[in-house]
């Protein structure tokens, strides 16, 4: 039983109290913070033993119910204890560790996926961090107010919670048909930019071939290729994006069916396809009878000027297979996005779609169409359109005061995230631990590139952290450098 604090522990439940009352109660790190402290409390104790009632937790930590109820939520996830309803929480019975899991490396083989880079990315930093790294909005870039309003709506409309056409909404598909400029037959409903990008590497090409990546490119990409068994291939990109005579190269050296690129602000170097090689792109792409997958994720993250129009726009025999998502204009968590394809490929991506889960929930579907109908969602647009411009330009300018030696390479005209090139000799990866010491997290470049980077080069978010934030970064950063 667990009924009083004991002396010692109050201290620590206090400081604890006053570190959780200073934050948003039921925001994730006091959740955190709160586990934590339950699961020493656990530690202490015997299996079967029960924890303080979370009404006691509320009061002793200075908590809301939610913060209890998400931490309690946590513990039981992770096997520490167990909740029974009418009952209270008890310490859960200490499982033995698996006696002899060696067998396992044999009947696996090889790790065919490497996703330590993108599990980092993906990791949610602690608070009291300066986040230069991340692939989303930061909280107060995304339109939550709004977006509770709509779910709320969403969830009434008749059949929210039913079944729905495995290549989705049609009232959604018609939606994304109308931003990208293509007929609503051809869009296909995809679980964010990651799902498109999985579904598509597997639909497209044969497995265990070359599939040819830009270089540098996005991690997920990679190990989404991974995941299809297909092997990614390097292809040098300049400031003007994709090299098409490269491209061309690598198609006749490879055999390779399978292309994919980023033509608008690609993620990480923030470039576009200038205009003079568009035609070149698809012409390579056509001579060598393959697919371009255009994974168009930033059309709406435009900061100066506007975005050329999708490479989908001037393919006449359907080479070109285009991706899209709402994650990252709206929220990480609307995990909705479209996939556009013609002819029999459409059909491949279907039954791809359909094997690997059947459809997208209907109700962010239905949340989704709530965004494209409303007056909010060009509001938003604007509104971050001027965010992310004052968050840029605080970056680039810190960058430029705080760190000489490091380049800018290009100015982004859209996207989340500015590349630099860093002295000669500097060790990115090591460069980004060091900074992490100091609270920045920033992404060092070498992950981006599928073989030897030609540089050491750093990326550096300004769509996570607030321009004061972006300011002290590089003012840390600036001590870190030669
Ligand atoms: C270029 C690019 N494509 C696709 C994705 C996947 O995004 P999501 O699955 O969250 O829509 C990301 C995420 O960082 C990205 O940077």
């Amino acid at each position: 039983m667990l009924p009083h604090p004991t002396p010692g522990a109050s201290n620590g439940a206090r400081r604890l109290a006053i570190a959780l009352s200073s934050t948003d109660m039921s925001n994730d790190s006091s959740v955190g913070r709160l586990a934590g402290a339950l699961r020493e409390r656990a530690a202490a104790l015997q299996p079967g033993d029960q924890l303080p009632s979370s009404r006691a937790i509320v009061s002793r930590y200075g908590v809301s119910p939610v913060t209890v109820g998400r931490a309690l939520a946590r513990l039981g996830a992770e096997g520490t204890v167990v909740t029974e309803p009418g009952r209270g929480t008890f310490v859960a019975s200490r499982r033995a560790p698996l006696e002899d899991v060696a067998w396992q490396t044999v009947a696996l083989g090889d790790a065919r996926v490497d996703t330590t880079h993108l599990r980092r990315l993906l990791e949610v930093p602690g608070p009291g961090k300066l986040v230069l790294s991340s692939g989303y909005l930061a909280d107060d870039l995304q339109p939550t107010r709004f977006l509770a309003t709509a779910t709320a709506r969403a969830a009434r409309r008749p059949g929210a919670w039913g079944r729905v056409p495995p290549t989705g909404l049609p009232e959604l598909r018609a939606a994304f048909a109308a931003t990208i400029g293509v007929d609503a037959g051809d869009v296909t409903v995809v679980a964010g930019g990651q799902s498109g990008l999985s579904a598509a590497f597997r639909a497209l090409s044969p497995p265990r071939m070359p599939v040819l990546l830009e270089a540098p490119t996005y991690m997920g990409a990679v190990s989404a290729a991974q995941a299809a068994d297909l092997r990614p291939v390097p292809v040098p990109t300049d400031v003007d994006g994709l090299r098409p005579d490269l491209l061309a190269e690598a198609f006749a050296r490879t055999g390779a069916g399978l292309v994919y690129t980023q033509p608008t602000f690609a993620n990480p170097t923030g470039t576009v396809l200038a205009a003079h090689r568009r035609q070149e792109v698809l012409d390579v792409v056509r001579a060598a009878g393959a697919f371009l997958v255009e994974d168009d994720w930033a059309r709406h993250l435009v900061i100066d000027g506007v975005a050329p129009p999708p490479l989908l726009r001037d393919d006449r025999d359907g080479h070109v297979v285009y991706l899209t998502s709402l994650t990252k204009p709206v929220a990480p968590s609307l995990r909705v996005g479209a996939l556009v394809a013609r002819g029999p490929a459409a059909d491949r991506l279907a039954a791809v779609r359909r094997a690997e889960d059947l459809f997208i929930s209907r109700l962010l579907q239905e949340v989704a169409v709530e965004l494209f109908g409303s007056p909010a969602w060009p509001r938003h647009l604007t509104a971050l359109r001027a965010a992310l411009r004052e968050r840029r330009d605080t970056l680039v300018a810190g960058i430029r005061r705080d760190l000489p030696g490091v380049t800018v390479t290009p100015v982004p005209a859209g996207g989340l995230h500015v590349w630099v090139r860093l002295p000669p000799g500097v060790d990115d990866v090591e460069l980004a631990d060091r900074a992490a010491r100091r609270d920045v997290v920033v992404e060092p470049g070498r992950p981006y590139f599928v073989a030897e980077p030609p540089a050491p080069h750093l990326r550096l978010t300004y769509a996570a952290a607030t321009p004061a934030d972006l300011t002290e970064a590089t003012r840390r950063l600036a001590g870190e450098l030669p």
